[in-house]
């Protein structure tokens, strides 16, 4: 049996679909946000001129990092506390989404925090805060997941929190918010959303609705994203906005693998960009894992599809897109990699890593970490 959930409640798209806020009726809201750019460029003053109501009050949360931690969701969770929203609005990149999710999961419920949140029951914990996510970023797909990613400070690692509940009740893919990307950040965040559909598309538990939607993610974003990235127009970021949620829907469905895995492990330790530490880790996964002979079918199909070997295409693209080769070249230096190696194995072994199609064990884990940080193909 497979139960999909491809969003909680809405999915609004195409032109100006940031105008659905009019509808939203609210009495307090927060907007929890990056840094400063989506009040630079507009965005908050024009969500701002949208949802005006005589007696609604909107208030803003910002300084959520590229990776989220647990101290600003934990400070983000006092603010809403102070502020009582019912409605919580999440603007920005993934990180920004998955921080507000679990900052009104905690909200909520004051007696879930960071040393509790793995052991509980969290299928029970309905919130009653409607939750809009509207990313300007195209990668993560965190609008229509059930999944936050929060950087956990003690231990400088990434963990995932999963739960139905969290899963956004409204998402706004706009095309007009990731306009104002830089191209690195339209690149990386891109090839985050191309590793979602390569890993959903041969992960075992994926089924005919997901190998849809990862495919045609591959497809689109393979097409689309050195277009997005190279003139930056309209079309093509929408395209890209687009096909990296359906990524989302199939990932969040059938899983991720290794990718993810060893991305965590370098991305909490050293606060890589989640995008660009999957970027350069993708092609060696694919080199890993095509010894299956079931993800070797996969490719072949894919190779069909896209009028090329696949693993050939995504290394040509990562090229273009100007992407590092190896994760020495990204400033992690060799003394920091060669002091903390046995810690960065043991924590690519778990989270996606699980769910590999490969399973993998810790001596090619060992030997893996080493291919991705010296930049040294796989053929093992
Ligand atoms: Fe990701």
């Amino acid at each position: 049996m497979n139960q999909l959930v491809l969003t909680k409640g809405v999915l609004v798209t195409g032109d100006n679909a940031l105008d659905y806020l009019k509808n939203i009726a609210y009495t307090k809201a927060v907007i929890v946000t990056g840094g400063s750019s989506m009040e630079r460029t507009g965005v908050l003053d024009r969500i701002k001129k949208l949802m005006d109501k005589k007696d609604g009050r909107i208030s803003i949360f910002c300084g959520i990092s590229k990776n989220p931690t647990s101290a600003q969701v934990i400070e983000g969770t006092e603010f809403l506390k102070k502020e009582k929203p019912d409605v919580v609005l999440a603007v920005g990149g993934g990180s920004a989404i998955d921080a507000a999710k679990v900052m009104v999961l905690f909200y909520e419920y004051p007696e879930l925090n960071f040393n509790n949140v793995f052991s509980q029951n969290l299928d029970s914990r309905v919130l009653k805060t409607l939750l809009v996510a509207v990313p300007s970023t195209s990668g993560t797909a965190s609008e229509v997941t059930h999944v936050s990613v929060i950087t956990i400070e003690d231990t400088q690692f990434k963990v995932a929190i999963k739960t139905e509940n969290i899963r956004p009740d409204i998402a706004i893919l706009d095309g007009n918010l990731p306009m104002t990307l830089p191209e690195n950040i339209a690149a990386e965040t891109g090839m985050d959303a191309l590793t979602h559909a390569l890993e959903a598309y041969i992960n075992k538990g994926g089924n005919d609705f997901t190998d849809a939607l990862a495919k045609s993610a591959i497809e689109g974003i393979m097409e689309w994203l050195p277009i997005s990235c190279e003139s930056g127009s309209l079309e093509s970021r929408n395209k890209v906005h687009n096909f990296q949620c359906m990524a989302g829907m199939a990932f969040c469905n059938s899983g991720l693998g290794m990718v993810h895995g060893v991305s965590h492990a370098f991305g909490g330790k050293y606060d890589l960009a989640h995008g660009l530490a999957n970027a350069v880790i993708l092609p060696y996964s694919m080199d890993y894992n095509k010894k299956d002979p079931k993800v070797l079918e996969k490719y072949e199909k894919l190779s069909a599809a896209l009028g090329g070997d696949v693993i050939g295409k995504v290394k040509a693209l990562k090229k273009t897109l100007g992407i590092a080769g190896a994760i020495c070249e990204t400033g992690v230096s060799e003394a920091d990699f060669l002091r903390d190696f046995e810690l960065l194995v043991d924590h690519s072994m778990k989270g996606s890593t699980v769910v590999n199609p490969i399973t993998v064990s810790r001596e090619d884990m060992a030997r893996f970490v080493k291919c991705v940080y010296y930049g040294v193909p796989v053929d093992f």
